[in-house]
């Protein structure tokens, strides 16, 4: 199989025609024939930024996407000591990218000269990679530091086995649904292919609603790492963006303490804690050069990682009537699970 980041690059030396922030999609008729066999058997639907999302073991994915998928689940090699960064997309990725790199790195890299880290040269998801983009068993993406530190948007009956199995780490990272939407739907407007028209909100919320979003449906991504994590608490940590955004400070020490490397006396005293937060925070990295100008190899353009970076932005959105239906689908879903978004 071909890798699907190598297609990117390929992709990239094509005319296509694409918003500005548009990645070098894989197109519905480049993709692999034994891909292309599957995705023709799986129930299909409209996308949002892409022609069609497919369905596959419960979940809605592009054509492009669904390769890389397949690719991850045959060749992805999970090592006991790895950790993989997890998340329904627009949850709080790229932030938990770049605390997850400088506590781990912290050594290496150090936080003293904030001009030097590898974050004031580089988008998180450059330092962090998604392995369901680029884990070909050719692709020598993998950083030969341990523990290796990796990134997925899969859900988790879609992880590939070994990393399910082995004594790997897990750390997932959910919103609230409304803020998730709202910061979803921004975010495919700005990677949609130019032929393709701007999805309103209304279509996209009852797409989102209906579960038809990309590694949707969101609350089934939710629920089926919040009930590992109450089964498997040593090996699946489960963190809130709106927690994390009102006591940093906290999660960075439980961050650290799940990955085994948890700050020293004299750390905590002399403010390491505070700059390590200080450095991911969304009004620093935002204002990166880095990030205002810089692209990833996909072609998307690093600032649409960052928009608001805070809580509560649905409410600038929401009519009343999709705020009852997106609450009573939440409610719907957790009932009885003891999780509440
Ligand atoms: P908004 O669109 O609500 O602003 P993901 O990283 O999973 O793609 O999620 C993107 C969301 O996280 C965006 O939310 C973005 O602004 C926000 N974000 C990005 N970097 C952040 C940071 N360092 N701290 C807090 N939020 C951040």
């Amino acid at each position: 199989m071909l890798n699907i980041s190598f297609w990117y690059y390929l992709l990239g030396s094509m005319s296509i025609s694409q918003s500005s922030a548009a990645p070098k999609y894989l197109q519905e008729d480049e993709i692999v024939p034994e891909c292309k066999d599957l995705l023709s058997t799986l129930p299909k639907e409209k996308g949002w930024a892409e022609p069609h999302l497919y369905k596959y073991q419960g979940f809605w994915y592009p054509a492009w996407q669904f390769q890389g998928v397949l690719e991850c689940q045959q060749h992805f090699q999970a090592q006991d000591t790895d950790i993989l960064l997890v998340s329904a997309p627009k949850c709080g990725t790229t932030w938990l990218k770049a605390l997850a790199f400088t506590i781990i790195n912290r050594n290496s890299h150090s936080i003293d000269d904030p001009g030097k880290h590898p974050l004031f040269y580089n988008n998180p998801h450059d330092l962090v990679h998604q392995i369901e983009l680029e884990s070909h068993i050719d692709n020598p993406i993998f950083n030969p530091s341990s523990p290796r530190l990796f990134a997925t948007h899969l859900p988790y009956i879609s992880l590939p086995k070994c990393a399910k199995n082995s004594e790997c780490k897990l750390v997932y990272i959910c919103r609230n649904p409304k803020d998730t939407f709202i910061s979803l739907w921004h975010f495919m407007n700005e990677l949609r292919l130019n032929h393709l028209a701007s999805i309103s909100l209304e279509v996209a919320f009852d797409k989102f609603c209906r579960g038809v979003s990309i590694f949707g449906p969101f609350w089934d991504h939710v629920s089926d790492y919040w009930e590992e994590s109450r089964k498997r608490p040593n090996k699946v940590l489960f963190l809130k963006y709106e927690d994390m955004k009102e006591d940093p400070n906290l999660h960075v020490k439980r961050l650290a303490e799940f990955f085994g490397v948890p700050f020293s006396i004299e750390e905590a005293t002399s403010g390491v804690v505070d700059g390590i937060i200080k450095l991911c925070s969304f009004e620093n990295l935002s204002k990166l050069k880095v990030n205002k100008d810089g692209k990833l190899p996909s072609g998307v353009e690093n600032k649409t990682f960052f928009r608001r970076g805070g809580v509560g932005d649905w409410k600038n959105y929401l009519w009343p009537v999709m705020v009852e239906r997106l609450d009573y689908l939440t409610e719907e879903k957790f009932q009885g699970s003891g999780l509440h978004l």
